[in-house]
């Protein structure tokens, strides 16, 4: 559950993307692929687009309103805080889906999400999710270290079989 949640962050912070147009993508890599992929229906099950629609903003939202309302506002952009709360919406969407007859994701949750974003985290700046954007920097620190150290070692033992010869 957990998992669930640590790895689209994990993603969020190498990538540094920012949380107000990037997250859906960040956080659900599989949505722009699949859903077009998929029809609306679970196999044997009709789409209940319009009871998905209903629900997902009067159960999963509601859910999600009330854990954010017990947060702090100047904390809605810290990631910590709002992990718990965004894994918790997202099962309940998942379950919701499922039980409505309808594929996860799919077009009616995208636009949830979006809903979502751009009312609670539309003020989020990239400044502000500084400390997420900073493991790109080390990302590449990382990638690059052992990368430029590996001419060096080829040239010290070349040079070095070349000193026994
Ligand atoms: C974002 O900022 C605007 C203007 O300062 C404010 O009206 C709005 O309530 C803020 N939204 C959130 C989610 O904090």
């Amino acid at each position: 559950m957990i998992l669930n949640m640590l790895v689209p962050a994990l993603i969020l912070g190498i990538a540094g993307l920012d949380f107000n147009s990037c997250s859906l993508k960040v956080f659900f890599p599989a949505f722009a692929e699949d859903f077009q992929n998929q029809g609306t229906g679970l196999p044997g099950k009709r789409c209940h687009q319009n009871l998905l629609v209903e629900y997902s903003h009067i159960i999963c939202g509601d859910i999600f309103h009330r854990a954010m309302m017990s947060i702090s506002r100047e904390n809605w952009c810290v990631l910590d805080n709002i992990l718990m709360p965004y894994n918790t919406m997202t099962i309940c969407l998942e379950k919701l889906s499922d039980r409505v007859g309808c594929y996860y994701p799919n077009p009616n949750i995208q636009d949830f999400f979006i809903q979502i974003h751009s009312s609670y985290f539309q003020n989020c700046s990239n400044e502000e999710l500084l400390m997420v954007d900073a493991p790109q920097g080390l990302v590449i620190a990382l990638t690059l270290i052992p990368v430029s150290v590996i001419p060096i070692l080829v040239y010290l033992v070349i040079w070095k079989s070349k000193v026994q010869e």
